[in-house]
């Protein structure tokens, strides 16, 4: 056969294929998300083999093979006793809770490990909800941008590097960026939640923190998984409003939110390749359907490929540990 083309030529062999790779995972990629607890114990979390929760007191160690494995960023979320919540999330502000605790000793520890500290009511709310929640179910966003800009001032003075609000209400953004510059915070800097869908990917997520809505759902703030336009719209309102870093979450069924944003942002742009997806490989995987190892490394890097310059994982220690056995 004549054939001038021949896209095979360029697959021969694996150090040719290596030589005309278009994307790349690194471990320095990765943001690992850590749950917290009190303590001195871990627990598995039913839903997400693999990912356990952490007690304070031996969240050190977890944190050293981490770093070892390459990780530099994390990004903490608490699993707050039930009895301490209430419905402003007071909890979220107490300089003993576990939550800023744990940012200081973490900071103090590991200095150069980059924490992105979570801002948003609902590990602390005891209406499960990201925002007050008002006597007739509505969630009352400019009551909740208050407390969201003194827990992200808290944070910063704890250590957090990066804030990162997870909740979804207009305006908080500016709200937490002008908060922390008037305590001294400038350096500080802010990773939006910028288009972070109402999803039901995020059910194991809530497992671990016991954190579901006690009613109704997140739809008034969480966007419409059908949308793409209003996510360039959430996009140039951070932009202006201060964020320093944007995330699209959940990632696999949002990778052409991800591209639309990589093609137009001005800032890094990050993904979200959160719990429900990871119990998706996981127990596939585990029934002996797929090879965990390789449906991974597959899904992430699709990721990097729609354009996102970090994805923050529960994969990220397997990676970093098969990475480094690559080498
Ligand atoms: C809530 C929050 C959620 C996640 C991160 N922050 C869940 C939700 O919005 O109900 C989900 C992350 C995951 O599923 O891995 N502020």
């Amino acid at each position: 056969m004549e054939l001038r083309h021949r896209t095979r030529r360029n697959r021969q062999s694996p150090y040719l294929r290596d030589l005309v790779r278009e994307s790349h995972l690194r471990t320095e990629d990765f943001i690992l998300p850590v749950f917290l607890m009190a303590g001195n114990q871990k627990e598995e979390i039913p839903s997400m083999p693999g990912v356990y929760r952490h007690g304070l007191e031996i969240l050190p160690e977890f944190l050293k093979k981490a770093k070892d494995l390459g990780i530099r960023a994390i990004a903490p979320f608490p699993a707050i006793d039930e009895s301490l919540k209430d419905s402003r999330g007071s909890e979220s502000t107490n300089p003993d809770g576990l939550y800023l605790r744990a940012l200081r000793e973490i900071k103090s520890r590991f200095p150069e490990l980059v924490i992105f500290s979570d801002v948003a009511l609902d590990p602390y709310s005891s209406d499960g909800h990201d925002g007050i929640v008002s006597s007739d179910g509505r969630i009352l966003n400019d009551e909740t941008l208050e407390i969201l800009g003194t827990m992200a001032v808290a944070q910063a003075r704890a250590g957090a590097d990066f804030v990162a609000p997870s909740d979804m209400m207009d305006g908080r953004v500016g709200y937490i960026r002008a908060a922390l510059d008037g305590e001294g915070f400038k350096d500080t800097g802010i990773l939006s939640y910028c288009a972070k869908y109402a999803s039901a990917f995020y059910g194991p997520f809530r497992d671990a923190l016991q954190s579901a809505p006690k009613s109704g759902d997140k739809k008034t703030y969480q966007m419409d998984p059908a949308n793409i336009r209003e996510a360039l719209r959430e996009y140039s309102l951070d932009l202006e409003e201060g964020a320093d870093m944007v995330m699209v979450k959940p990632g696999l069924p949002y990778l052409d939110v991800v591209r639309a944003l990589a093609e137009v942002s001005d800032l890094p742009v990050a993904v979200y390749n959160v719990s429900g997806e990871y119990a998706m490989l996981k127990a596939a995987s585990n029934a002996g359907w797929l090879d965990y190892p390789s449906v991974v490394m597959e899904t992430l890097l699709g990721m990097k490929r729609a354009g996102a310059d970090i994805i923050l994982s529960y994969h990220a220690m397997e990676v970093a540990s098969w990475l480094a056995e690559a080498k």
